[in-house]
């Protein structure tokens, strides 16, 4: 029997008065769709942040963007995306290796979704699968592609991408660059264009910059004791309980049960999904409290070793911090001595590992208190959430707009919202700050944030 939950999906105050609309079955209740799906962190679907995608995977509103003024005009636009959906990396895949042995050396199970596992279900995850893209992942870009150029189809126009004024620059890694590829043929698709090819750059300076900052691969990345606080953590009793109920489903004693084990169980869900829209019988080792737990492993992860953990996490990115607003006024410049815009466009792929730290750079997801093994309790609130954050395709837009006699605008949406840079204004998202509000609040980002010097391991004291 199924049991369909009203939800309140809805509020609207007019004058004092709540209006709430019902909906009847709201995405989370879907049979197809784990209650967990919401945790999975940088394993989730695009479409659990965006649920109203899951009924019309092309829907674009555009009355999220509202100019101050109907002569505002869009004159750029940057999009810095993550690849999209990708099969297990080699290390994952053999951790659940590891898992599905174990279930399968057990003797037959009561449970029928345990005997499923151990009878059905084949592991057809592979070690050549290597983090590849998969063909989810290509059509996550090729509907990204769509949805944008609805949502901004002054600049991601057919024009534009035939005059060659839309660029396309990638990180190197086949994921990557298969995701620009699809991001590309989503547009000529849907603009039937067969007569011309669209070139991308490769630019792992810009894309991987944390591979080349020398002090964040040394101090932290590379550093096995950069992030003691999730170590505490995956020891600590939140997550030993999680590993003791997987151990009580299975009848073995609690100390097989690794925390990595927990982990490959929980990703085995997430995959797929993901990669297969399939709702496992994985999914049911976890309840809601319990992918709680994994999710906010994952986020102390980030936060310590991609966040706001270390200064360094989010210098790393100064240069593709430096080259977004150098486009961004390259394109005023060009607008102001009426040339046209060269680059009206730039679409820039790759990695969860890019987007965290200029976005944690940029001020967003910053909580009052730091990620700790300690305070699990205390976050619940936290606004620093990966599965919200940065799933497969995850996004940020930065779209410009003149809107005459100097009026310039700048509008920031994370994975098609609006939202408001931090610390910048307490109004509503959808209000555009101008330019120079937003020039000002990064002022000293932008007269310093150097690459060079920030990477560097031994760093100079200021002012030398
Ligand atoms: C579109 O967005 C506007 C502004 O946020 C909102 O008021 C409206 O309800 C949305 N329309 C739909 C169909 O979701
Ligand atoms: C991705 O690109 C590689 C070549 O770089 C190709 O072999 C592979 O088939 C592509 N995968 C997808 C899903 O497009
Ligand atoms: C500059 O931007 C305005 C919109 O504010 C537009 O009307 C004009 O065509 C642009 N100039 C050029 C040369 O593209």
């Amino acid at each position: 029997m199924m049991v369909i939950l009203w939800k309140i999906i809805h509020f609207t105050t007019i004058t004092g008065f709540s209006f709430c609309f019902l909906n009847d079955v709201a995405p989370e209740d879907n049979p197809d769709i784990p209650a967990i799906a919401k945790y999975f962190s940088t394993k989730g679907r695009y479409e659990e942040v965006n649920p109203y995608l899951i009924e019309d995977i092309l829907a674009v509103n555009r009355s999220i963007l509202q100019p101050p003024s109907a002569q505002c005009r869009e004159i750029h636009l940057t999009a810095i995306i993550r690849h999209g959906t990708r099969y297990p990396t080699t290390k994952n895949v053999k951790k659940m290796q590891k898992l599905y042995d174990l279930l399968k050396s057990l003797p037959p199970a009561k449970e029928s979704w345990l005997r499923e596992l151990q009878t059905q279900w084949t592991m057809w995850y592979t070690d050549d699968m290597d983090g590849r893209l998969v063909q989810k992942g290509v059509n996550d870009h090729k509907h990204l592609a769509v949805r944008l150029s609805k949502l901004f189809p002054s600049l991601i126009s057919e024009e534009h991408l035939r005059g060659g004024r839309i660029k396309f620059i990638t990180s190197s890694k086949h994921r990557c660059v298969n995701s620009t590829l699809s991001f590309k043929a989503g547009l000529t698709e849907l603009w039937a264009i067969e007569d011309m090819e669209f070139d991308h750059t490769v630019n792992d300076a810009l894309m991987r910059f944390f591979d080349q900052c020398t002090r964040f691969v040394q101090e932290v990345d590379n550093n096995p004791s950069a992030a003691p606080e999730l170590d505490k953590f995956k020891q600590g009793p939140e997550m030993r309980r999680v590993q003791e109920k997987i151990a009580d489903r299975l009848g073995v004693p609690y100390s097989l049960i690794t925390a990595d084990m927990a982990e490959a169980a929980f990703y085995l869900c997430a995959y797929e999904l993901a990669i297969k829209t399939v709702n496992s019988p994985w999914c049911k080792f976890f309840h809601e409290v319990d992918a709680q737990v994994i999710e906010y492993s994952s986020d102390l992860k980030h936060f310590w070793k991609r966040g706001y953990g270390y200064d360094i996490n989010s210098k790393s990115s100064c240069i593709l911090f430096h080259d977004v607003f150098s486009r961004l006024d390259k394109a005023i410049n060009e607008n102001k001595s009426d040339q046209q815009v060269t680059e009206a466009v730039t679409i820039q792929v790759g990695h969860a590992e890019t987007l965290l730290p200029l976005l944690t750079l940029l001020g967003f997801f910053k909580d009052n208190d730091a990620l700790k093994s300690d305070n699990y309790a205390a976050q619940t609130e936290r606004s620093f959430r990966t599965s919200l954050m940065l799933p497969y395709a995850a996004n940020l837009v930065l779209a410009l707009y003149d809107c005459g006699g100097g009026d310039l605008r700048l509008q920031p949406l994370l994975n098609e919202k609006p939202v408001s840079f931090p610390g910048l204004s307490t109004d509503q998202p959808a209000s555009m700050p101008s330019y120079q509000e937003v020039r000002e609040r990064y002022r000293e980002l932008l007269q310093g944030c150097d690459f060079e010097s920030e990477c560097q391991l031994f760093k100079e004291p200021a002012g030398v």
